[in-house]
């Protein structure tokens, strides 16, 4: 099939390249002519696992090309999804549409024949209302179909999450659209996917509350690693013994610090905004909202009893810094929240990512990136472990910090306390 991404972020570039391996011939659009001209020398704006192979191998066989005309690609196309970035509005909670309208104008000049039009960005529930008016303007409604196909995929995963899929969700009362849709996913449904049509508002807030409900997995677990921490018991056994029940399931209930990203921030205050315009109290995922803000404090509250309460001359080492392991993303990393307070504090930072420097960081006084877990760690006071990267998975603590011994917080959970202990560090995990 003849398909168009528009927007090449994220989610456009990744299920682009995949649509492109699966057979399709791909057109993904970008209205960046640098980002364009870099992709086509095999650049990839974004950090991900195993994306830029597959960029180049169906670049080279020319099933995937790289444009900046939105209107000449739509043309050639006959699937368009709408891939651009829906980020909070300034100074709000709801979402800011006006990359996702703009582009739909543009569709609405471009089409010359039957277009299926998808929103693959994540929108509020009503959206695809609003660009079908929007397209309906120029053109005859025989001649397009708007669709919601929101997207699933986690960074630092997002290959494999859209290889294999749980579901696949197609929000449409159109049955044409449906088939072809359907044809376009079968080789994922062949392989266990399971396809869901639903209606085109459905599909919508499907994906709102899959983001809504997953953070709120995380947050009552983290409330109950408090819990733990003040009832002697492990955090670990807790998720274990729930995520046995299959009613429950077991993922996402990893204890950490506050969760963070380009996502789950964003969409638990879009789909609240989007209940308060209903008049309808989304209580439990506005208390979620609050207790994941709330998380950082407690984390400095502990790091500060680690501490003593004593900041001055203290080098504290982070261990990533970006929101989650794989991903070179900063954007609502709780470490942006953790690390400007302890510098105003007093203490000196020093930090290693395995995805390298970070702007976002270099405003702060006494910050400074280290080119290794070494360097990192040399003079530290107290060792944070931010983020659950492989490479700390088994740092040898004994041989590199020397003479001083740092205090161990792992946030993340992933060393056996005993083990560390046994090596003659203190250590300290959340909710154990
Ligand atoms: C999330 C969803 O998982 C995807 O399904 C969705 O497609 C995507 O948002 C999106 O809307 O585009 P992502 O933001 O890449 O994906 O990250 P996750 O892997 O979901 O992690 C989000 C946050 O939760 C991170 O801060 C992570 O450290 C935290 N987390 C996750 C925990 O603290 N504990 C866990 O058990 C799992």
């Amino acid at each position: 099939m003849k398909l168009c991404m528009i927007g090449t972020g994220y989610v456009g570039l990744v299920s682009g390249v995949c649509f492109a391996d699966l057979g399709n011939n791909v057109i993904c659009v970008d209205k960046d002519q640098n980002k364009i001209n870099s992709l086509k020398k095999g650049k990839i704006p974004i950090y991900e696992p195993g994306l830029e192979e597959l960029v180049l191998k169906n670049y080279r066989n020319k099933r995937l090309n790289f444009s900046t005309d939105l209107k000449d690609s739509v043309k050639k196309s006959d699937i368009i999804f709408i891939c651009v970035g829906t980020p909070t509005k300034k100074g709000g909670n709801n979402a800011d549409l006006s990359q996702v309208y703009n582009v739909a104008k543009q569709i609405g000049k471009s089409i010359n024949k039957f277009k299926i039009i998808i929103t693959k960005s994540t929108v509020p529930v009503t959206t695809g209302d609003e660009i079908e008016k929007i397209i309906r303007k120029k053109n005859k409604k025989k001649n397009f179909s708007i669709v919601s196909n929101p997207e699933f995929l986690r960074e630092g995963e997002a290959i494999r999450d859209f290889i294999f899929p749980d579901r696949v969700v197609v929000g449409t009362n159109d049955i044409k659209s449906n088939k072809i849709l359907k044809a376009l996913y079968a080789p994922l449904i062949s392989k266990g996917a399971q396809y869901l049509n639903t209606s085109r508002r459905a599909a919508e807030l499907i994906k709102y509350a899959s983001n809504a409900f997953l953070a709120t997995k995380i947050t009552f677990i983290n409330e109950l690693a408090n819990l733990c921490e003040k009832t002697n018991i492990n955090i670990e056994d807790i998720s274990i013994g729930m995520g046995l029940d299959k009613r429950i399931g077991g993922r996402f209930l990893r204890a950490g610090p506050a969760y963070g990203g380009s996502c789950f921030p964003k969409d638990t205050k879009a789909i609240i905004n989007t209940a308060d315009r209903f008049k309808t109290n989304l209580s439990v995922i506005k208390s979620v909202v609050k207790s994941n803000k709330n998380r950082s404090n407690l984390l400095l509250n502990r790091v500060s009893k680690l501490l003593k309460n004593r900041f001055r001359n203290k080098t504290i080492c982070f261990l990533g810094v970006t929101f989650k392991a794989n991903t070179d993303d900063m954007r609502d990393s709780s470490s942006l929240t953790m690390i400007p307070v302890l510098s105003k504090k007093g203490a000196k930072i020093t930090y290693y990512d395995p995805t390298g420097l970070k702007k976002e960081l270099s405003k702060y006084k006494n910050v400074t990136f280290k080119e290794n877990i070494k360097d990192a760690l040399k003079n530290s006071d107290l060792v944070i472990i931010h983020t659950e990267w492989n490479d700390f998975k088994s740092i040898n603590f004994k041989s590199y910090a020397k003479g001083k011994k740092p205090i161990i917080f792992d946030m993340r959970n992933i060393y056996t306390p005993t083990k560390i202990n046994q090596q003659g560090f203190k250590y300290f995990g959340v909710g154990r």
